[in-house]
């Protein structure tokens, strides 16, 4: 594949997205990162991620969390939530990410709405930063909960689609109402209708998917219009019914390769949107998310769940990746950290 034959049209995304010519991957990912430099500058805004809870409702054939995996189960206390997004605040973050498994039930909603407001009281570090601001990823739920998590202070919610393909959403889930193609994208929709800057995304390099899945999965963001996008390189976990089903998927180079790329082609795609280096890259590659960056994400983030929860947060295999993952980019990739701010997406204030 040559990239001067590149048009971003369904057909030519799928074969970029097939193409193993490493040259074509390389100046793909430059020409990526160039066109990101250009569009919105060289900064990246930092979300701390604090993981709640690895309690959840679903049971995704996927995820090391799901409902029928035996594991050790936590859920931070508000004591312990409070005390991270101080760290946040201090180190000047500007903006913290709440996700966890899903939980419908209202002692966990009302504690969210009750955390939100407390977040958003935070004396910033320093004189003229914004207070947090706050990213929610919690699932799917009722509109009147989105409701009042957006009115009590949260204005950016991530709900991956997992994968735009309904055939591949079903075969990736279990077969009942709880897991519906349709509930997931209604759920996206009411976000937006809510308020919030409603982020997507999908998993890249599944059982199952085929290149075509993958280019739909980036003209679906472009369709819904996403102010942010954060997709990853499925991983597999060793006890998930997707991992002992045995169906094959490519091997953790080519989901690497194909992580980097799917940033490429969107920032090609969706110039001014804000697209996150995934932790699922870096546990592919120790400078994972760097790379990321480097091929067009700008949002990073670093996990600042306490560690000893932390290590209980096993969507897939990471033993290998405690802490933030330090924010130590190489100095002479001149990429520029974005402190004290909320990094909203251009398109989104637009
Ligand atoms: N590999 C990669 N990503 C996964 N997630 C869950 N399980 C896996 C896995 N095995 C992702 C899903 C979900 C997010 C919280 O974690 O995309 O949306
Ligand atoms: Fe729950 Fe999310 Fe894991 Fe599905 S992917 S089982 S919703 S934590």
């Amino acid at each position: 594949m040559n990239i001067k034959e590149l048009t971003l049209d369904r057909e030519s995304l799928a074969a970029a997205i097939a193409s193993e010519d490493s040259t074509f991957e390389r100046e793909l990912r430059d020409l990526a990162y160039r066109t990101k430099v250009e569009t919105i500058g060289p900064e990246v805004y930092l979300r701390g991620l604090i993981e709640i809870s690895n309690i959840c409702v679903k049971n995704c054939l996927y995820c090391g969390i799901r409902r029928d995996i035996r594991c050790s189960r936590y859920e931070l206390s508000e004591e312990e939530v409070l005390a991270t997004a101080q760290i946040a605040a201090m180190r000047r973050f500007g903006s913290i990410v709440i996700q966890g498994g899903e939980r419908t039930d209202q002692a966990f909603i009302s504690k969210i709405t009750r955390l939100i407001r407390a977040i958003k009281n935070i004396e910033p570090a320093v004189e003229g930063d914004p207070p947090l601001g706050i990213t929610l990823s919690l699932g799917e739920q009722k509109k009147e909960v989105y409701e009042e998590w957006f009115d009590a202070g949260a204005h950016r919610y991530l709900l991956r689609i997992e994968s735009t393909n309904p055939d591949l959403f079903h075969r990736i889930h279990p077969n009942d109402p709880l897991h519906s193609y349709d509930r997931r994208l209604r759920a996206l929709y009411v976000l937006k209708e809510t308020g919030f800057q409603a982020g997507t995304g999908a998993m890249i390099g599944m059982p199952f998917q085929t290149a075509e899945d993958m280019a739909d999965d980036l003209l679906f963001y472009k369709e819904f219009d996403a102010p942010m996008i954060g997709m990853g390189p499925y991983n597999p976990h060793p006890e998930t019914p997707l991992t002992l089903q045995g169906a094959p998927y490519p091997s953790a180079e080519r989901r690497f390769a194909l992580g980097l790329k799917m940033i490429a082609l969107l920032r090609l795609l969706m110039p001014d949107i804000n697209i996150a280096a995934a932790t699922a890259l870096e546990v592919l590659d120790p400078r994972g998310r760097e790379k990321g960056i480097l091929s067009g994400a700008n949002v990073f983030m670093p996990n600042i769940t306490p560690v000893n929860q932390m290590v209980k947060y096993n969507l897939y295999d990471r033993k290998t990746l405690l802490g933030d993952g330090a924010l130590s980019f190489n100095p002479e990739t001149g990429i520029i950290i974005g402190y004290g701010q909320w990094g909203d997406s251009k398109h989104a204030v637009k």
